[in-house]
């Protein structure tokens, strides 16, 4: 009988983008009731950057996406799925950004969609991609994490509009045979239950677009902070210790940790709840905020683009939001170094 070889999915490449503007502490004190100091203290974050008025999510993602296509060494013709996850599409309803961003960077006649976990939408689209590879499906999937999230953001409620940033990050996950390569695992899940914990009420079905909706800010982001703070803490480290045991791998032998960027004291709180040493932690939440689903390829960017990422090294990533979801990925990067 015919025997093939298994096929596994790796992490070929990374790119981002940034948009060039940037909305510091001292900025947001003249807009809101906040101080710098109350913003470091409780969240970490400095600045972050927002989006032109006219820069789409898809811009950003296209941008992020034919980076991350060159830095893999393929032509864009061999790539064969394009998935984006986003909460600030283009379009809430049609087209979807994936189809968008395919178009601008010249991708034709290809499957392309967006998936919608809020910040955990770039480790979902992970596990979709394995899937896709490991059945024979798909040989290059183009993932891309794309938020204009100043297009949800109330400049109005200090409870929010000091937490987000814009940006992209975009990977190219090739089919492989060499298991050194492969991903190793991935859980993702999801709780309906606390949908209202993170939510952008309109539009949508329950509330279509009207004077209401403008009226009473339906269309921004409302979040309850402190109880997602909490939860997020008990989920992540929850999740990363059994993804860690079910692998045998121990906490002090992965070089990169990068979790979600939504706050320094979630992050600590988990890395100090895993014994991870301050050079395993990445951190950029500190220049960007919390980019929603853009969050970890620009994490892993980053470290990339500063030389710290080397290929083979082994990455854990650990993500949390709207939904709520979360997820976690152990993988190694499979790319070459720059
Ligand atoms: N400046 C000054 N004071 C503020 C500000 C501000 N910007 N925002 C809130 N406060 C006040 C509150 O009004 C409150 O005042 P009170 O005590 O008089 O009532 C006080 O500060 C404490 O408010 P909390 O909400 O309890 O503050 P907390 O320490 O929880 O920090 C924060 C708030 C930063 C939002 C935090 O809860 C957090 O990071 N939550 C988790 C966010 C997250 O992980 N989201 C998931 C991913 S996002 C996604 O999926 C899109």
């Amino acid at each position: 009988m015919l025997q093939t070889k298994p096929v596994y999915a790796s992490f070929r490449s990374i790119g981002a983008y940034v948009p060039q503007k940037t909305l510091s502490n001292a900025d947001l004190e003249k807009m809101v009731d906040t101080t710098d100091e109350w913003i470091l203290k409780r969240t970490g974050i400095k600045e972050r950057h927002i989006a032109d008025e006219e820069e789409a999510t898809s811009d950003m993602g296209a941008k992020a996406a034919e980076l991350a296509i060159k830095r893999a060494g393929i032509d864009k013709e061999e790539i064969d799925l394009v998935l984006c996850a986003t909460v600030t599409p283009d379009y809430f309803n049609m087209p979807s950004t994936a189809c968008i961003i395919s178009d601008k960077i010249g991708i034709k006649n290809v499957q392309a969609f967006d998936i919608s976990a809020a910040c955990s939408g770039f480790v979902y689209l992970l596990s979709v991609a394995k899937a896709f590879i490991e059945s024979g499906m798909k040989k290059n999937v183009l993932l891309i994490g794309a938020e204009k999230f100043s297009s949800i953001v109330d400049y109005t409620d200090r409870s929010t509009c000091i937490l987000f940033g814009d940006g992209a990050g975009a990977a190219v996950i090739s089919a492989t045979q060499n298991k050194e390569e492969a991903f190793i695992d991935i859980h993702a899940s999801a709780d309906g239950s606390y949908a209202d914990f993170l939510v952008t009420p309109a539009p949508g079905s329950i509330n279509p677009a009207s004077q209401k909706v403008i009226d009473e800010g339906l269309n921004f982001v409302q979040m309850k902070g402190n109880e997602t703070f909490k939860l997020a803490v008990k989920t992540l480290t929850k999740d990363v210790k059994e993804i860690l045991k079910k692998n045998e791998v121990k906490a002090e032998h992965i070089p990169h940790f990068i979790p979600h960027q939504a706050n320094y004291r979630i992050i600590k709180a988990v890395g100090d709840a895993l014994k991870m040493r301050e050079d395993q932690v990445v951190i950029t939440v500190d220049k960007y905020g919390n980019t929603s689903a853009a969050s970890i390829p620009m994490a892993i960017n980053d470290i990339y683009e500063s030389g710290r990422l080397q290929t083979g090294d082994l990455m854990l990533l650990d993500t949390f939001g709207g939904g709520l979801t979360w997820a976690s990925a152990l993988l190694p990067f499979a790319g070459e170094t720059l």
